[in-house]
Protein backbone atom coordinates (compact mmCIF):
# COMPACT_ATOMS: atom_id res chain seq x y z
CA UNK A 1 0.00 0.00 0.00
CA UNK A 2 1.28 3.65 -1.03
CA UNK A 3 1.65 5.98 1.81
CA UNK A 4 0.53 9.43 0.89
CA UNK A 5 1.93 12.56 2.40
CA UNK A 6 -1.75 13.14 3.02
CA UNK A 7 -1.93 9.92 5.25
CA UNK A 8 1.32 11.01 7.27
CA UNK A 9 -0.58 14.42 8.20
CA UNK A 10 -3.69 12.61 9.69
CA UNK A 11 -2.01 10.04 11.62
CA UNK A 12 -0.02 12.77 13.04
CA UNK A 13 -2.74 15.02 13.86
CA UNK A 14 -4.21 11.84 15.63
CA UNK A 15 -1.33 11.29 17.92
CA UNK A 16 -1.05 14.88 18.86
CA UNK A 17 -5.14 15.31 18.98
CA UNK A 18 -4.76 12.25 21.89
CA UNK A 19 -1.43 12.69 23.51
CA UNK A 20 1.33 15.48 23.83
CA UNK A 21 3.68 14.16 21.25
CA UNK A 22 3.95 15.85 18.36
CA UNK A 23 5.78 14.40 15.20
CA UNK A 24 4.64 17.18 12.58
CA UNK A 25 8.09 18.18 12.22
CA UNK A 26 10.24 14.89 12.12
CA UNK A 27 11.82 14.48 8.73
CA UNK A 28 8.98 13.14 6.16
CA UNK A 29 11.38 11.02 4.53
CA UNK A 30 12.33 8.96 7.44
CA UNK A 31 8.95 9.04 9.62
CA UNK A 32 7.77 7.54 6.57
CA UNK A 33 10.17 4.57 6.22
CA UNK A 34 9.46 4.20 10.06
CA UNK A 35 5.63 3.54 9.65
CA UNK A 36 5.75 1.48 6.46
CA UNK A 37 8.50 -0.55 8.91
CA UNK A 38 5.48 -0.61 11.75
CA UNK A 39 2.52 -1.20 9.20
CA UNK A 40 4.79 -4.74 8.22
CA UNK A 41 5.66 -5.53 11.78
CA UNK A 42 2.00 -5.11 12.82
CA UNK A 43 0.62 -6.12 10.13
CA UNK A 44 -1.83 -3.65 9.37
CA UNK A 45 -2.76 -0.63 6.98
CA UNK A 46 -2.43 3.71 8.29
CA UNK A 47 -6.20 3.97 8.65
CA UNK A 48 -6.50 1.10 10.80
CA UNK A 49 -2.94 1.94 12.71
CA UNK A 50 -4.82 5.54 12.80
CA UNK A 51 -8.06 4.65 14.31
CA UNK A 52 -6.36 2.21 16.84
CA UNK A 53 -4.01 5.08 18.08
CA UNK A 54 -6.78 7.15 19.15
CA UNK A 55 -8.60 5.05 21.42
CA UNK A 56 -6.13 3.07 22.72
CA UNK A 57 -3.72 4.66 25.17
CA UNK A 58 -0.81 2.06 25.78
CA UNK A 59 -0.80 1.08 21.81
CA UNK A 60 -0.34 4.64 21.46
CA UNK A 61 2.25 4.69 23.73
CA UNK A 62 4.38 1.39 22.07
CA UNK A 63 3.74 3.00 18.32
CA UNK A 64 5.59 5.91 19.48
CA UNK A 65 8.41 4.23 20.58
CA UNK A 66 8.15 2.03 17.35
CA UNK A 67 8.77 5.22 15.96
CA UNK A 68 12.03 6.21 17.33
CA UNK A 69 15.30 4.40 16.06
CA UNK A 70 17.70 3.47 18.73
CA UNK A 71 20.66 2.31 17.59
CA UNK A 72 23.71 3.56 19.41
CA UNK A 73 27.16 1.74 20.28
CA UNK A 74 29.86 2.35 22.85
CA UNK A 75 32.42 5.27 21.85
CA UNK A 76 30.75 5.68 18.50
CA UNK A 77 32.61 7.75 15.74
CA UNK A 78 35.84 7.10 17.85
CA UNK A 79 37.14 10.10 15.94
CA UNK A 80 34.67 12.58 17.89
CA UNK A 81 35.55 11.08 21.41
CA UNK A 82 39.26 11.87 20.91
CA UNK A 83 38.03 15.17 20.33
CA UNK A 84 35.96 15.05 23.47
CA UNK A 85 38.82 13.62 24.99
CA UNK A 86 42.10 16.02 23.45
CA UNK A 87 40.07 19.12 22.66
CA UNK A 88 37.18 19.74 24.87
CA UNK A 89 38.04 18.26 28.32
CA UNK A 90 41.06 19.49 28.35
CA UNK A 91 39.45 23.14 28.24
CA UNK A 92 37.47 22.12 31.66
CA UNK A 93 39.96 20.31 33.50
CA UNK A 94 40.39 23.55 35.75
CA UNK A 95 36.85 24.23 36.40
CA UNK A 96 35.33 23.23 40.01
CA UNK A 97 31.95 21.59 38.01
CA UNK A 98 31.61 20.36 34.27
CA UNK A 99 27.80 19.73 33.44
CA UNK A 100 27.06 17.38 30.57
CA UNK A 101 23.65 17.07 29.14
CA UNK A 102 22.84 13.72 26.56
CA UNK A 103 19.97 14.80 24.59
CA UNK A 104 18.72 11.44 22.58
CA UNK A 105 20.78 9.43 24.79
CA UNK A 106 19.47 5.99 23.58
CA UNK A 107 20.09 3.05 25.71
CA UNK A 108 23.04 4.58 27.23
CA UNK A 109 26.01 3.53 25.20
CA UNK A 110 27.01 7.30 24.44
CA UNK A 111 26.60 7.84 28.57
CA UNK A 112 28.66 5.24 29.64
CA UNK A 113 31.36 5.86 27.20
CA UNK A 114 31.27 9.85 28.53
CA UNK A 115 31.69 8.16 31.84
CA UNK A 116 34.35 5.72 31.12
CA UNK A 117 36.31 9.20 29.27
CA UNK A 118 35.75 10.94 32.72
CA UNK A 119 36.80 8.66 35.11
CA UNK A 120 40.16 8.03 32.77
CA UNK A 121 40.56 11.80 33.10
CA UNK A 122 39.72 12.08 36.66
CA UNK A 123 36.67 14.52 35.94
CA UNK A 124 33.97 12.24 37.07
CA UNK A 125 33.42 13.02 40.58
CA UNK A 126 32.72 16.52 39.59
CA UNK A 127 30.61 15.99 36.74
CA UNK A 128 26.83 16.48 36.54
CA UNK A 129 25.44 14.59 33.98
CA UNK A 130 22.05 14.51 32.67
CA UNK A 131 20.86 12.22 30.26
CA UNK A 132 17.49 12.29 28.18
CA UNK A 133 15.16 10.27 25.68
CA UNK A 134 11.71 10.12 24.27
CA UNK A 135 11.54 6.24 24.93
CA UNK A 136 11.24 5.31 28.24
CA UNK A 137 11.63 1.94 27.24
CA UNK A 138 15.82 2.54 25.85
CA UNK A 139 15.81 4.44 29.73
CA UNK A 140 15.28 1.68 31.53
CA UNK A 141 17.85 -0.79 29.42
CA UNK A 142 20.26 2.81 29.77
CA UNK A 143 19.53 2.96 33.92
CA UNK A 144 20.35 -0.85 33.99
CA UNK A 145 23.60 -0.44 31.48
CA UNK A 146 23.15 -4.07 31.03
CA UNK A 147 24.11 -4.98 27.24
CA UNK A 148 23.83 -8.65 24.90
CA UNK A 149 27.77 -8.69 24.67
CA UNK A 150 27.55 -10.02 20.64
CA UNK A 151 26.48 -6.92 20.18
CA UNK A 152 28.56 -4.58 21.60
CA UNK A 153 31.88 -6.54 21.41
CA UNK A 154 32.67 -4.68 18.35
CA UNK A 155 32.88 -1.33 20.21
CA UNK A 156 35.17 -2.34 22.59
CA UNK A 157 37.36 -1.79 19.95
CA UNK A 158 36.56 1.69 19.66
CA UNK A 159 37.28 1.85 23.50
CA UNK A 160 40.99 0.99 22.41
CA UNK A 161 40.92 4.08 19.88
CA UNK A 162 39.47 6.43 22.63
CA UNK A 163 41.21 4.87 26.38
CA UNK A 164 44.19 2.97 25.22
CA UNK A 165 45.57 4.90 22.40
CA UNK A 166 46.67 8.61 21.69
CA UNK A 167 45.82 9.60 17.46
CA UNK A 168 48.51 12.39 18.36
CA UNK A 169 51.14 10.95 19.63
CA UNK A 170 51.55 6.84 18.75
CA UNK A 171 53.88 5.90 20.90
CA UNK A 172 51.90 6.62 23.81
CA UNK A 173 49.40 3.60 25.18
CA UNK A 174 47.33 2.85 28.12
CA UNK A 175 46.79 -0.21 29.98
CA UNK A 176 43.40 -0.05 30.62
CA UNK A 177 41.31 -3.53 30.87
CA UNK A 178 38.03 -3.71 30.16
CA UNK A 179 36.98 -5.19 33.00
CA UNK A 180 37.62 -1.81 35.44
CA UNK A 181 34.57 -1.10 33.39
CA UNK A 182 32.68 -3.94 32.59
CA UNK A 183 31.72 -7.05 34.00
CA UNK A 184 31.74 -9.75 30.93
CA UNK A 185 30.19 -12.93 31.15
CA UNK A 186 30.35 -14.66 27.35
CA UNK A 187 28.60 -17.49 28.53
CA UNK A 188 25.66 -15.28 29.70
CA UNK A 189 26.23 -13.03 26.75
CA UNK A 190 26.15 -10.04 29.04
CA UNK A 191 28.45 -7.24 29.36
CA UNK A 192 27.32 -4.98 32.01
CA UNK A 193 28.93 -1.69 33.25
CA UNK A 194 30.37 -1.94 36.64
CA UNK A 195 27.81 -0.03 39.56
CA UNK A 196 30.13 3.04 39.74
CA UNK A 197 29.97 4.34 36.62
CA UNK A 198 26.05 4.09 36.97
CA UNK A 199 25.60 6.68 39.98
CA UNK A 200 26.60 9.87 38.56
CA UNK A 201 23.93 9.89 35.17
CA UNK A 202 20.62 11.17 35.90
CA UNK A 203 18.14 9.17 33.14
CA UNK A 204 14.50 10.21 32.42
CA UNK A 205 12.23 11.52 29.77
CA UNK A 206 12.35 14.43 27.98
CA UNK A 207 10.56 15.30 24.46
CA UNK A 208 13.36 17.36 22.77
CA UNK A 209 9.80 18.88 20.45
CA UNK A 210 8.07 20.21 23.50
CA UNK A 211 9.63 20.04 26.82
CA UNK A 212 10.45 23.45 28.02
CA UNK A 213 13.05 24.83 30.32
CA UNK A 214 13.38 21.67 32.96
CA UNK A 215 17.44 21.92 33.66
CA UNK A 216 18.30 24.99 35.89
CA UNK A 217 22.22 24.85 35.04
CA UNK A 218 24.13 25.94 31.83
CA UNK A 219 25.92 22.95 30.45
CA UNK A 220 29.36 23.06 29.33
CA UNK A 221 28.55 20.19 26.81
CA UNK A 222 25.87 19.19 25.06
CA UNK A 223 26.09 16.08 23.20
CA UNK A 224 22.69 15.64 20.64
CA UNK A 225 23.81 12.87 18.21
CA UNK A 226 22.15 11.09 15.31
CA UNK A 227 18.77 12.44 16.87
CA UNK A 228 18.48 15.70 14.72
CA UNK A 229 18.55 13.63 11.46
CA UNK A 230 14.96 12.51 12.15
CA UNK A 231 14.06 16.07 12.46
CA UNK A 232 13.00 18.73 9.58
CA UNK A 233 14.76 22.07 8.70
CA UNK A 234 13.06 24.04 10.93
CA UNK A 235 12.52 21.73 13.62
CA UNK A 236 16.52 21.27 13.78
CA UNK A 237 16.55 25.10 14.13
CA UNK A 238 14.05 25.61 17.16
CA UNK A 239 16.33 22.63 18.69
CA UNK A 240 19.65 24.62 17.60
CA UNK A 241 17.91 27.64 19.58
CA UNK A 242 16.87 25.30 22.53
CA UNK A 243 20.53 24.19 23.25
CA UNK A 244 22.46 28.01 22.70
CA UNK A 245 19.96 28.81 25.28
CA UNK A 246 21.56 25.67 27.93
CA UNK A 247 25.23 26.13 26.47
CA UNK A 248 27.36 28.18 28.94
CA UNK A 249 29.02 31.03 26.54
CA UNK A 250 32.15 28.54 24.65
CA UNK A 251 30.13 25.41 25.81
CA UNK A 252 30.37 22.75 23.06
CA UNK A 253 27.59 21.26 21.04
CA UNK A 254 28.79 17.95 19.59
CA UNK A 255 26.34 17.02 16.72
CA UNK A 256 26.26 13.56 14.70
CA UNK A 257 29.65 13.22 12.59
CA UNK A 258 27.19 13.87 9.42
CA UNK A 259 24.95 16.33 11.45
CA UNK A 260 25.67 20.42 11.24
CA UNK A 261 24.08 23.40 12.11
CA UNK A 262 22.77 24.78 8.95
CA UNK A 263 20.38 28.00 8.38
CA UNK A 264 19.52 30.95 10.94
CA UNK A 265 21.41 29.45 13.98
CA UNK A 266 24.83 29.11 12.67
CA UNK A 267 25.88 32.24 13.17
CA UNK A 268 25.21 31.80 16.46
CA UNK A 269 27.66 28.64 16.86
CA UNK A 270 31.55 28.39 16.20
CA UNK A 271 32.65 25.33 14.51
CA UNK A 272 35.55 23.46 15.61
CA UNK A 273 36.12 20.37 13.10
CA UNK A 274 33.81 18.10 15.00
CA UNK A 275 32.28 20.09 17.47
CA UNK A 276 30.36 23.64 17.86
CA UNK A 277 30.80 26.10 20.39
CA UNK A 278 28.21 28.78 21.61
CA UNK A 279 29.42 31.91 20.16
C1 LIG B 1 19.76 6.95 16.83
S1 LIG B 1 19.52 7.25 18.54
C2 LIG B 1 20.99 8.13 18.95
C3 LIG B 1 21.61 7.63 20.23
C4 LIG B 1 22.96 8.27 20.58
N1 LIG B 1 22.85 9.69 20.75
C5 LIG B 1 24.00 7.95 19.53
O1 LIG B 1 24.34 8.80 18.71
O2 LIG B 1 24.48 6.80 19.49
C6 LIG B 1 18.29 8.55 18.49
C7 LIG B 1 17.54 8.73 19.81
O3 LIG B 1 16.79 9.96 19.75
C8 LIG B 1 15.59 9.77 20.47
N2 LIG B 1 14.60 10.78 20.09
C9 LIG B 1 13.84 10.85 18.97
N3 LIG B 1 13.00 11.89 19.02
C10 LIG B 1 13.23 12.51 20.21
C11 LIG B 1 12.68 13.65 20.86
N4 LIG B 1 11.70 14.36 20.29
N5 LIG B 1 13.15 14.00 22.08
C12 LIG B 1 14.13 13.27 22.67
N6 LIG B 1 14.70 12.18 22.13
C13 LIG B 1 14.25 11.80 20.90
C14 LIG B 1 15.19 8.34 20.11
O4 LIG B 1 14.29 7.77 21.02
C15 LIG B 1 16.54 7.62 20.06
O5 LIG B 1 16.83 6.95 21.26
Amino acid sequence: MIITQDDITLFVEAIKSVSDYDFSEYSIKSFTRRIEKILVDYKTDLPLLTNRIRHDDKFLEQIVKDITVNTTELFRDPKVWQTIKYRILTRLNDQDKISIWHAGCSTGQEVYSMQILLNELGLLEKSDIFATDINVDVLDVARKGEYIYRFNVEYLENFDKVIKQNPFNESEFFEVPYEKYFDIDKSKDTIKVKPFLKQKPTFFKHDLVKDGDIFHIPFDMILCRNVLIYFNYELQNKIFELFYQYLKEEGSLILGIHESILGPKATKYTKKGLYYTKK
